[in-house]
């Protein structure tokens, strides 16, 4: 049962698609306090779990800690941060009483889960003006589809988008995309997607590409296609500011910017330099962004990855007219740690809280101070090339998928968490995410494989790619500057072919299981505890996930171990795809055991009386040969494979 409760005059974020009355009555789980913006407060029993969030920090258990969800352009994911680059209001008390609850809220919002008192959570925001869903049900697993059913279908992308990724922020020309895609194939590593960071545009304009570089872009394009390569360009939000750039002059010439408070468009410096940000909470500019997709889709492109939609901001004119002045003014004379304030003055140049109070959405003719809607940006980008790629092809899936989001985006495109490091710790990160990110209804998600920022080892990229084997997006990225990250780039490369190799074998079970949630509104992926309920045991386990109905994954995290310890809830099957291509079977009990491991071989679980398909393993998706098919694990149950042409939209 879900009841809407009003307060002030929220702001419409079209979030939640299902009409629903606003209830008269008052909210039944803890109080709320509308004095000095919005409270929302509940006493925690000793053993609730706080599930939720989406896109965050720490574990599938969210107490403990504190959250503000405010996105943000943040590469430092260490633990102590409270926001990432998304905001997913969403979360649901699972224990002495049984709720979620869905704030629907465009600003920053903070989620106190026990961090000021150990027993209490808080939710909290600057302004009461926001939309409150409150869900009942009787499992955490319930209440997550009915919060599903009113939020809306998840984004369905093609199923080449399921094969395996290169990207790096560093390939600038033509024959730099070449070599890795001779590398690859050469190297007989599968491989589907090729993708396109900042470089390929001619200074960083969006909807370009650098002629220089690419003379012939739309014969490339179908020169990767021959090789069933799809290129996949980075789009970012800032707009470059230049005269007699066509994107630049028709923004500006339409008013389809942002705006000051004095009316002039607002500058902020990304990537090409000073920009303007399209406003794409903004119907009519929305929809303008959203045509200019069809530049590159009439190159032959059939994908894209949005970028630096918090919006993120380097800084601002304002900002830097400030810091002169205090440089200038308050440096020398000033008393307290001057050395040290200069310097937190100027990374605070870069995503400022007062920069995003400096402009403003046109939304039906009202201006809106950004601030007050911060959450939104990315969902409205995704959302501009979503509408604007369902205008130029009705009936074509395109891959797409963003930094920045908020619930209601995953009805547009898929997200990656964004900037990761090398670290085992951001592993760990990553699979304790995909449940949470399944909850908000962002299916086809994934992390930076490998990491993004600092440099990889072979151990930490293989047993990456072992989890990412399982994850809908599967993509290896990493920074400029950084380590070659490339599966060919280290040694044994037969390990890292065996690996990606394995995500083509399990590919009709990855699509089909991931179809069937997308299409019901339910997770492709899930905490064990949303599968054995009355299980104590798996309201403990934050290191081991439901993948689909029939298997649980087990991922080895740990640097120079050769295995872990896993908690078997029941009897299952365990597999291991080995290296020579043989598949291990070993029946074990419900308990607890040690599994050995090597950095070579893919584990996972087969349910009790569950069997699940594989097939030969093929270098992309395009190749597999269904015809190979066989069951493996309890093969006397049935298994129901959904497939279908993979291109066509699921009405
Ligand atoms: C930031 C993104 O998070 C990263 O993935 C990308 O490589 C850089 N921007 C450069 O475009």
């Amino acid at each position: 049962m879900i009841k809407k409760y009003s307060y002030g005059t929220p702001f419409q974020t079209d979030t939640i698609i299902t009409p629903l009355e606003t209830s008269a009555s008052t909210v039944e789980f803890g109080s709320i306090l509308l004095s000095e913006g919005f409270q929302f407060t509940y006493k925690m029993a000793d053993n609730d779990i706080v599930y939720g969030l989406g896109e965050a920090n720490r574990g599938i258990n969210k107490r403990g800690f504190i959250y503000d969800n405010d996105c943000f352009d943040n590469p430092h994911q260490t633990e102590e941060q409270r926001s990432f680059y998304a905001a997913h209001n969403f979360i649901i008390i699972d224990g002495t009483e049984h709720f979620g609850m869905y704030f629907d809220y465009p600003g920053k919002i903070t989620f106190d889960i026990g961090y000021t008192l150990q027993d209490t959570l808080t939710v909290s925001c600057e302004n009461a003006d926001l939309n409150l869903y409150v869900i009942t049900g009787d499992t955490s697993y319930d209440i997550v589809k009915q919060f599903r059913k009113i939020i809306g279908r998840s984004y369905i992308p093609p199923k080449y988008a399921f094969g395996f990724g290169q990207s790096r922020w560093g390939y600038k020309a033509r024959q730099d995309f070449e070599n890795v895609v001779t590398n690859y194939r050469e190297n007989h590593i599968p491989i589907d997607m090729l993708y396109m960071d900042i470089d390929y545009m001619d200074s960083f304009k969006d909807f370009t590409v650098n002629e220089d570089e690419f003379s012939d872009f739309e014969g490339m394009v179908n020169d990767m296609q021959k090789k069933h390569i799809h290129l996949i360009p980075i789009i970012d939000a800032g707009v470059k500011i230049e005269d007699s750039y066509d994107i630049y002059e028709e923004g500006k010439e339409n008013s389809y910017f942002c705006k000051r408070e004095d009316g002039t468009d607002f500058e902020a410096a990304v990537w090409p330099g000073l920009t303007h940000f399209p406003d794409v909470l903004n119907p009519d500019a929305r929809a303008w962004f959203g045509s200019k997709y069809e530049r590159l889709i009439s190159k032959g492109i059939d994908g894209f990855w949005n970028d630096m939609c918090e919006p993120a901001i380097f800084y601002t004119p304002e900002g830097v007219a400030e810091y002169k002045n205090y440089l200038k003014n308050d440096l020398l004379t000033s008393e307290t740690f001057p050395n040290f304030d200069a310097r937190t003055k100027a990374e605070g140049l870069a995503n400022s809280p007062e920069d995003y109070k400096r402009f403003y959405h046109n939304i039906n003719g009202k201006m809106v101070r950004h601030d007050k809607v911060h959450n939104l940006y990315g969902m409205n980008m995704t959302r501009a090339a979503f509408e604007g790629l369902e205008k130029l092809e009705p009936n074509k899936r395109f891959l797409l998928f963003s930094r920045s989001s908020f619930i209601g985006a995953h009805r547009y495109g898929g997200v990656w968490t964004g900037d990761n490091c090398s670290w085992w710790s951001h592993l760990l990160l990553n699979i304790k995410m995909m449940p949470s990110l399944n909850m908000c209804g962002f299916l086809y998600a994934g992390a930076d494989i490998g990491g993004f920022g600092s440099n990889t080892t072979r151990d930490l990229l293989l047993r990456w790619l072992a989890f990412g084997v399982f994850t809908p997006l599967m993509r290896n990225h990493s920074a400029i500057g950084t380590r070659n990250q490339e599966c060919y780039s280290f040694e044994h490369i037969e390990d890292f072919r065996h690996v990606v190799g394995v995500r083509y074998r399990l590919l009709p079970y990855i699509y089909s299981e991931f179809m069937k949630a997308a299409i019901s509104d339910d997770m492709y992926c899930k905490p064990l505890a949303f599968e054995y309920s009355d299980d104590n045991m798996c309201r403990q386990v934050e290191d081991q996930l439901m993948i689909g109905n029939e298997i649980m994954i087990t991922p080895v995290y740990t640097q120079n171990t050769s295995g872990r310890y896993v908690y078997l809830p029941e009897e299952m099957k365990f597999i291991k795809f080995m290296p020579n291509g043989t598949i291990s079977e070993t029946v074990l009990d419900k308990g607890h055991h040690y599994i050995e491991v090597q950095l070579n071989e893919v584990p996972l679980f087969i349910r009790r009386n569950k069997c699940i398909p594989i097939v030969n393993a093929a270098e992309c998706v395009d190749d597999i040969d269904i015809s190979s098919m066989k069951m493996i694990g309890y093969t006397d149950a049935d298994y129901d494979l959904y497939d279908d042409d993979g291109i066509s939209i699921i009405r």
